[in-house]
């Protein structure tokens, strides 16, 4: 309507704990919202540029990126998540991951909220991995030794969303080049009821594991050989760089997105500069949702996310919405003039 009247949206901020607060206990909710938006951005109805890394010649291994995105639809809304990653600082007794999430209103334009964005980064990841394993198995028996190679915040959250959605596993194995990183998950992961295995060589985790969840850190890839693959596990390749372009090449391919996923120093990147070209990709995750794309199991199967900012925008507007609605948002008021 050209005369219909626009008002500035309130802008709210919504920090960590209170995201917590929200997400506790969706987990169900948050696999089914990455999954539309999965359908969504495989239909045309989002907008995602390549993410931008921002480096920096003095500290080469920290970086911050910038995911802008849009998604469209009756839960329209557009943004960008400004995430840090400093790996260090983690020896420091701090996350390595920190961020912030601005949700912007489609129709003035106005960010209209700042959210804590690591939680909701890992939220989404999680669900991302689970539901990947779930697609990805389907009409199959379940893997039931799962593996967790890093043992961080992701690696973490990925086996919370398992639980909560459903899995269950006979035996856990876990490895990380930090020892008491290992055994503190470990620990938790007894406590909660897991039979754990923790792996001091990481060839121990690949050989006995039918699902490998990579959460690690590494910039380069440190797995090289493909007989450690020979029973053709299921893997899910969320830190991206850990597999050798000469593994990745044989075996089958799943991405969130192809043009995503083929850059930026990945596994994936490495292994279409080795063949020349990108034939090693079966397809993507919406691909096989939809049935255009049936996976080959005479192989790894490896699902590569490269993590698509809409999926942190659908998120974060869920929780936006449910936080205005329990009374947990905290409104900045006169925040524009
Ligand atoms: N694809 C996505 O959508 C997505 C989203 C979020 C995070 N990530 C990635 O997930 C990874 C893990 O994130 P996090 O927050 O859990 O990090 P984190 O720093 O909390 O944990 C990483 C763990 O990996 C261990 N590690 C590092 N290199 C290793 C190696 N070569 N072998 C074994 N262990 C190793 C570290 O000691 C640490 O315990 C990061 O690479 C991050 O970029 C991916």
């Amino acid at each position: 309507m050209p005369d219909e009247r626009l008002d500035v949206p309130p802008f709210g901020v919504l920090s960590g704990a209170r995201v917590r607060r929200v997400l506790s206990g969706r987990e169900k909710q948050v696999v089914e919202l990455v999954e539309e938006a999965y359908r969504r951005h495989g239909e045309g109805g989002t907008v995602n540029p390549p993410s931008y890394f921002l480096r920096f010649p003095d500290r080469p291994t920290g970086r911050i990126i910038a995911l802008p995105a849009s998604v469209g639809g009756e839960n329209a809304v557009d943004g960008v998540k400004w995430i840090s990653s400093f790996p260090a600082n983690v020896v420091k007794g701090i996350p390595r991951a920190s961020g912030v999430l601005i949700l912007n209103d489609p129709r003035t334009g106005y960010p209209y909220a700042c959210l804590e964005a690591s939680l909701i980064s890992a939220a989404r990841t999680a669900a991302s991995a689970v539901l990947a394993a779930d697609w990805l198995t389907r009409g199959q028996e379940r893997p039931t030794r799962v593996g967790f190679f890093g043992t961080g915040l992701i690696a973490r959250s990925i086996h919370a969303y398992f639980a909560a959605t459903g899995w269950s596993f006979d035996r856990v194995g876990v490895h990380d080049l930090l020892p008491e990183r290992a055994a503190g998950f470990a620990g938790d992961l007894r406590a909660a009821g897991e039979d754990v295995v923790v792996h001091d060589r990481p060839e121990d985790l690949l050989r006995s594991c039918d699902l490998v969840v990579f959460a690690t850190v590494a910039g380069s890839p440190h797995v090289t050989d493909p007989s450690l693959l020979a029973h053709h596990p299921l893997v899910l390749h969320v830190s991206l760089r850990d597999l050798a372009p000469e593994i990745i090449k044989d075996a089958a391919n799943v991405v969130d997105d192809v043009d995503h996923c083929l850059r930026a120093g990945t596994s994936l990147d490495l292994a279409q500069q080795l063949t020349g070209d990108r034939a090693f990709v079966d397809g993507t995750l919406h691909d096989v949702m939809t049935g255009a794309v049936t996976v080959r199991r005479d192989r790894p199967v490896i699902f590569s996310p490269f993590g698509l900012g809409v999926l942190d925008l659908a998120v974060g507007k869920f929780v936006h919405e449910a936080a205005t609605r329990s009374g947990d948002l905290a409104v900045v008021p006169d925040f524009f003039p």
